[in-house]
């Protein structure tokens, strides 16, 4: 099977076995994986690997990430601090889906507390498998890059 992209892939203590078993679908469908750890269930902090996926999607190391900690916010939102990426928490497919399609993400978290192996597989199928769509919201994605730099959207 073609590899289709880099993914890199991160999560915290709780979401190890997680981890495993995504990287191993990937595999199945297909993509590269670098995994930036972390590497046992010993207690770590999420915003590290939030944070290193993050940057290695930023410059481009990676095509998208993919980030798990027990309920995906948090390594969601430290994903989020980063200049240029749009990470999406999800805990369905529709927004996986959607967040590509109209919103250009380019990491998804999810929290392996929270949803069960098949389900996160189809959220990653959906997340990777959907292509953004552009058009009428481009202008949309420019306005977060906007915030990002300081600007004011209110008058856009
Ligand atoms: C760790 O206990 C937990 O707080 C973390 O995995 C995550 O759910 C935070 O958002």
């Amino acid at each position: 099977m073609a590899v289709q992209g880099l993914i890199g892939i991160g999560c915290d203590h709780t979401a190890i076995e997680a981890k495993r078993e995504i990287i191993a679908y990937l595999g199945e469908l297909g993509y590269a994986v670098r995994d930036f750890g972390a590497d046992s269930p010993e207690r770590t902090h999420y915003p590290v690997y939030g944070q290193k996926v993050a940057r290695a999607v930023a410059g481009g190391e990676c095509q998208k990430g993919i980030v798990i900690c027990g309920t995906g916010v948090g390594i969601g939102m430290a994903a989020n601090k980063t200049h240029g990426i749009r990470c999406v928490t999800c805990s369905e497919p529709y927004s996986a889906m959607m967040s590509r399609a109209h919103n250009d993400a380019n990491m998804l978290a999810f929290g392996a507390r929270v949803v069960g192996g098949e389900m996160a597989k189809l959220i990653v199928k959906s997340f990777l498998e959907t292509e953004y769509e552009g058009g009428r919201h481009q202008q949309r994605v420019d306005m977060l890059a906007d915030i990002e730099r300081g600007a004011d959207v209110s008058e856009y």
